[in-house]
């Protein structure tokens, strides 16, 4: 008799810590901090056939986090020589270090603003191909996104 009570007891407390711990797995999901993990995603990337054959190009995608914070801070691609993050202002645009990815947001990289910078082509980029843009992040790491060439006046959706 008091031994079965003892072993409903061990069992209550056991119940007691996992629902205390899954308690802290919620708050710590739902906090959004800039200690949670970021959950990243790639949209629509594309890259528009440069204007002059073999010129500089640009590149552009969406980055939806589902998670807390990050940075992009390095763009590398087999395909090129060069790729540099560009911020547009009003009148003109300057090369920056990183791109905040914000957290449960996105970072778009789109026409009249933030985009990439694309030079040096190790062959030159033609309609119909696929090229490899490694997009660096300060803690998700290395994301490797397969990257359309459209048409120049190509948008997404169109
Ligand atoms: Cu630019």
């Amino acid at each position: 008799m008091s031994r079965g009570f003892r072993r409903n007891a061990l069992i209550g407390a056991g119940l007691a810590t996992a629902l205390a711990a899954g308690t802290v797995v919620v708050a710590c999901q739902s906090s959004g901090g800039s200690s949670a993990t970021p959950k990243l995603s790639v949209a629509d990337p594309y890259i528009p056939l440069p204007a002059t054959p073999g010129g500089m190009g640009a590149g552009y995608l969406t980055v939806r986090n589902d998670g807390g914070s990050d940075r992009l801070v390095k763009v590398t691609s087999p395909s090129a020589g060069s790729v540099t993050m560009h911020r547009s202002t009003e009148q003109t645009m300057e090369e920056v270090g990183e791109l905040d990815v914000p957290a449960h947001g996105t970072l778009d990289l789109a026409r009249g603003g933030n985009h990439l910078m694309i030079m040096d082509w190790a062959k030159q980029p033609a309609l119909g191909d696929e090229l490899e843009l490694d997009l660096e992040f300060a803690k998700a790491g290395t994301v490797v996104v397969k990257v359309p060439v459209k048409p120049l006046t190509y948008r997404p959706g169109s």
